[in-house]
């Protein structure tokens, strides 16, 4: 089934439920912000070529200055899962002995355009749970990482028992990451922490609803950012609850009091409210605390997905 992207950004029905937010906004303290700045760093590193050509042990470093942190800290990759399939699944598992995390870290892909411009969003059922349907694109690159990356990530914490998993990505390395880590919870990982920077939403309702339920999840949207309002909400796509709404501008400093946090899996006071995705208004999607794509320079693979 394939839908008219045009015909429905004009369609106005809306799925999902509304929450009024203000009743339970929550604020952001320094610390979480701290946890933001720093995980979105993993994100940053993994569209750093030096990092997803390589093998295990490399060190984490990024040639755009955008991991500085995660560069200190040392986090070194224990598993490479880049240009590996037909469906540029791309990341990796580090471990960051500094923090005590293993970190697993799906990489956007470099033809965000392409996707969007080719919406088609079909749904699929992931078999996470009852009435629960996931967009078939990243439920699939899921799945076909899905059997190597539980093992690497078995074999790993099993050195590193004291670790805590986190899951990371930026765009639609963050859609998959949500699938991945709603997935691994029940797969002998259940306090897996999600940190989802500019997702697009990646399932209906009760999937929504199911993730939102696992609990440890932050998802980051940032002003008017097309790729967090698709798929559409008409086409039955909601979004996993709460929305870290950074409202500061395009490359400056985000500070605590810029964030606010969102209840509800469709909530008008956040990104979704800021109109209809505008496919060539993408400055917004790449500042996610810093530059989060900054890697993505010229000479890069460009792969249609
Ligand atoms: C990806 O794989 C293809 C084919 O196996 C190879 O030609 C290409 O150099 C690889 N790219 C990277 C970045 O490793
Ligand atoms: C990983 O570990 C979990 C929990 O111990 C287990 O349920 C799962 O089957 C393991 N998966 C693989 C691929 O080893
Ligand atoms: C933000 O920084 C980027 C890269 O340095 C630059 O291309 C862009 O114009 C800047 N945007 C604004 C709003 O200053």
């Amino acid at each position: 089934m394939r839908f008219s992207l045009l015909a429905l950004l004009s369609a106005t029905t809306v799925l999902g439920t509304a929450v009024p937010s203000h009743l339970q906004s929550r604020d952001v303290s320094n610390d979480d912000l701290n946890q933001f700045k720093y995980w979105v760093e993993f994100a940053a590193a993994s569209y750093c070529h030096d990092n997803y050509a390589s093998k295990a042990g490399h060190k984490l470093s990024c040639w755009a200055g955008n991991c500085p942190q995660v560069e200190k800290a040392g986090a070194t990759i224990a598993y490479d899962f880049s240009n590996t399939t037909a469906t540029d699944t791309s990341g990796f598992i580090a471990v960051d002995t500094t923090n005590k995390a293993i970190v697993l870290t799906f990489r956007g892909s470099y033809s965000v355009r392409n996707w969007i411009s080719d919406a088609a969003f079909p749904y699929t059922d992931p078999d996470l749970c009852t009435g629960c349907q996931a967009e078939l694109g990243f439920w699939s690159s899921w799945k076909l990482v899905r059997d190597p990356i539980t093992k690497a990530l078995n074999s790993t914490a099993a050195q590193h028992p004291d670790y805590e998993l986190v899951v990371v990505g930026h765009s639609l390395g963050a859609a998959v990451a949500t699938l991945a880590a709603a997935d691994l919870r029940g797969r002998g990982h259940p306090s897996a922490k999600l940190y989802a920077y500019a997702s697009p939403r990646v399932g209906n309702p009760a999937l929504a609803k199911y993730i939102t339920a696992q609990k440890n999840n932050f998802r980051f949207s940032h002003t008017n950012d097309p790729v967090p309002k698709l798929p559409l909400l008409t086409m039955g796509y909601v979004h996993v609850s709460p929305e870290y709404y950074i409202k500061s501008p395009n490359n400056a400093t985000v500070r605590a009091g810029d964030i606010e946090v969102l209840e509800g899996d469709v909530n008008f006071d956040g990104n979704t409210g800021t109109g209809v995705p505008e496919l060539t208004a993408f400055s917004a999607h790449h500042w996610y605390f810093e530059e989060a794509d900054g890697c993505k320079g010229s000479g890069l693979p460009f792969k249609r997905v």
